[in-house]
């Protein structure tokens, strides 16, 4: 149900436009002049605003620059009276989507509406297209281990070697292992990433090596495995401390040959493949319980990146929130909410067992419960879950 947000001083008016729209099937907010309007629009996201031009208090020209200013993908229809078409040519000129005039005839302010949310509509899928292209995410953060950490990157990246990244849960491994993609010569080729937890043992090998049609009761025509697509590029091996021995003995086969043989398949043949694996588990003491090869562990370790959990980088939490919620207001397509500096603070307190995406979750959470200004009171209230 789209939302539509009516501002008129003249109560008959909106009352009328409200009773219509809602039989519409509009869901309607009302304000009573320019100053409410604005207050409501910068604390909820509307699909159209249908706004008066002379009004007390903030008139309908001044309600558009500054809501435009806030967020200036929420088309914004005037509706004028008579005599102020002047007024009205002047609003679209500073960014109004159309005008109608007083008193509007019905059909052509449905048409107007429809026009108006059809383009919201595009504007909004423009946006999520655009996102989904978009290129890897922003590193934030300038605490001292994540400058050190892209210095490692930017040093890395250039050659082949081979790099484990290391680190507690949702600290932002995978972040690290796509830039290192994204900043090496690789780039241009893909990147393949395999999730060795997510994967049943059995399949394991025919998901990294493909396999040959009829090699096994399940392969009914020949499959690309994971290391050939990702020829020329890179493979990033997640949760590598999860991979079973067997498929540990393969993938150390090929690390150290750089050939690989398709499950059923009779030839071997060369990929070139840059590895970068990571894991939570602690792969040292995996090796002294008998769960990981050390001679692999050697040959993916040229490089070892340990990302430090947030609790030992609070500094960068308020970078990190800021970040945050201007990235998921603008998801969201609303104005962007702000933080208090005691919110800050309480934010630092938390103990952080999920890391960045628990900090990210937490962000999402404050900006859909609360106002526009986000406080510590908030922070306590809604970040730390009660037991
Ligand atoms: N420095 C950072 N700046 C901005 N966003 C970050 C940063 N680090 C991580 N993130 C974001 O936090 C989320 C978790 O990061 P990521 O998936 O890379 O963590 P992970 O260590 O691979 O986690 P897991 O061990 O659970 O697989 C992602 O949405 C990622 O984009
Ligand atoms: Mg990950």
């Amino acid at each position: 149900m789209a939302s539509i947000l009516i501002i008129d001083d003249e109560k008959a008016i909106r009352k009328t436009l409200a009773e219509i729209l809602s039989y519409e099937g509009y869901k309607i907010e009302e304000a009573a002049d320019g100053e409410e309007g604005l207050k409501k629009f910068s604390n909820a996201v509307f699909d159209v605003v249908l706004c008066d031009i002379k009004m007390p208090k903030m008139d309908g020209i001044e309600f558009l620059e500054k809501a435009r200013e806030l967020n200036p993908d929420v088309p914004i229809v005037v509706i004028s009276g008579h005599g102020n078409i002047e007024t009205a040519v002047e609003a679209v000129k500073k960014g109004a989507f159309d005008y109608i005039s007083k008193p509007p005839d019905l059909n052509r302010l449905l048409i107007t509406l429809r026009n108006a949310l059809d383009k919201q509509i595009l504007v909004t899928e423009t946006k999520v297209l655009k996102r989904k292209v978009s290129k890897v995410q922003q590193m934030v953060g300038n605490s001292e281990p994540i400058q050190k950490i892209k210095n490692t990157i930017e040093k890395v990246a250039q050659t082949d070697a081979r790099v484990l990244i290391t680190g507690e849960n949702g600290v932002g491994k995978e972040l690290v292992a796509r830039w290192i993609h994204e900043k090496s010569n690789r780039k241009t080729g893909p990147m393949v990433e395999v999730n060795c937890a997510a994967i049943p043992g059995e399949l394991i090998e025919s998901e990294l090596f493909g396999h040959e049609k009829g090699s096994f009761t399940s392969a009914i025509k020949q499959r690309i495995g994971k290391f050939e697509q990702a020829n020329n590029g890179t493979l990033f091996l997640d949760e590598i401390g999860d991979m079973s021995l067997s498929a540990q003995a393969k993938v150390l086969r090929v690390l150290q040959d750089g050939k690989i043989t398709r499950v059923g398949g009779e030839k071997d043949f060369s990929v070139n493949v840059r590895v970068i694996a990571a894991t939570n588990k602690d792969l040292r003491s995996e090796i002294e319980r008998g769960n990981f090869r050390e001679d692999l562990y050697h040959r993916l370790s040229v490089i070892v990146i340990h990302v430090p959990s947030l609790n030992e980088r609070r500094d960068d939490i308020p970078l990190l929130a800021d970040h945050f919620l201007h990235v998921i207001c603008q998801e969201y397509s609303m104005p962007v909410k702000e933080f208090t500096k005691d919110a800050y603070e309480e934010l630092k307190k938390i103990d952080w067992t999920g890391n960045i995406r628990e900090l990210r979750n937490v962000v999402e959470r404050l900006i859909i419960l609360c106002d526009k200004q986000i406080t510590g009171k908030d922070v306590l209230n809604f970040a730390v879950v009660k037991k």
